[in-house]
């Protein structure tokens, strides 16, 4: 019952939109690292407060050198510790396109030089485009600097899935809307922001459980079963 409900939810899920995910295990808090280099990248932060970005994300098609298409980086903070959680991207599917999303925690990304270097590359462009109000924005979001944390990198590439006799969209093709919704696992079983659905359904469940009972105790029940006993006296 239980596995029937959780694929009928991602069913669901794929009904309403294209959908890729990410699941991955929060790690243990941490101390803000020393440099504050965390906070100097200036990427879009996702926290359970703020778990959802609408945004768009430039593809490109697939190369050697890229076969998962253009990176994009964000920054997951303040999770709870060693708990479950997923990142969904959704987008339309008239912007045909594959995502590949991956979590990693700070130590991981710091240690790997080509993520490293992904990751800073991205930064760098994104310094470039930001205005100076969204860089004082993005700095002054940190509440607490002091104060232990969760961090994660995500990393989410985008590529366009598609093929055009227009030249223009095979050269250059054009950003996809997507939503990034971050979520955690109610009982590490299901999302939490898909509970209500869930609850509907069971609701659904039960109620058709006892109206098919009754429907049935009224086909198999005889009319008039107890003059039929009476009148066989
Ligand atoms: C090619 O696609 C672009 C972007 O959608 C559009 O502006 C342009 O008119 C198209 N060109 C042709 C020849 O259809």
């Amino acid at each position: 019952m239980k596995l029937a409900l959780v694929s009928l939810f991602a069913f669901l899920q794929y009904a309403v939109a294209n959908v890729e995910k990410t699941v991955f295990i929060s790690p243990t808090a941490q101390p803000p690292p020393q440099d504050a280099s965390i906070d100097n990248l200036l990427l879009v932060t996702l926290s359970e407060g703020v778990s959802t970005f609408r945004t768009e994300l430039e593809p490109s098609f697939p190369t050697k050198s890229e076969p998962h298409g253009t990176v994009h980086w964000f920054l997951l903070e303040g999770l709870r510790p060693t708990t479950r959680y997923e990142v969904r991207i959704c987008w339309m599917a008239t912007q045909p396109t594959s995502f590949f999303l991956q979590a990693y925690d700070v130590d991981t990304a710091f240690a790997n030089a080509e993520l490293l270097t992904s990751l800073s590359d991205y930064s760098y462009k994104r310094h470039d485009k930001l205005t100076e109000a969204d860089k004082e924005l993005l700095q002054r979001r940190k509440a607490s600097p002091n104060e232990d944390s969760t961090y994660l990198f995500l990393q989410i590439f985008a590529a366009a899935d598609y093929y055009s006799l227009n030249n223009t969209l095979m050269t250059t093709p054009p950003p996809v809307a997507v939503d990034i919704i971050l979520d955690r696992y109610i009982f590490n079983i299901f999302p939490r922001s898909l509970l209500s659905t869930g609850l509907y359904l069971v609701l659904l469940a039960v109620g058709a459980w006892f109206l098919s009972g009754w429907i049935s105790a009224l086909l198999v029940k005889p009319p008039n079963a107890e003059e039929i006993s009476k009148k066989t006296d």
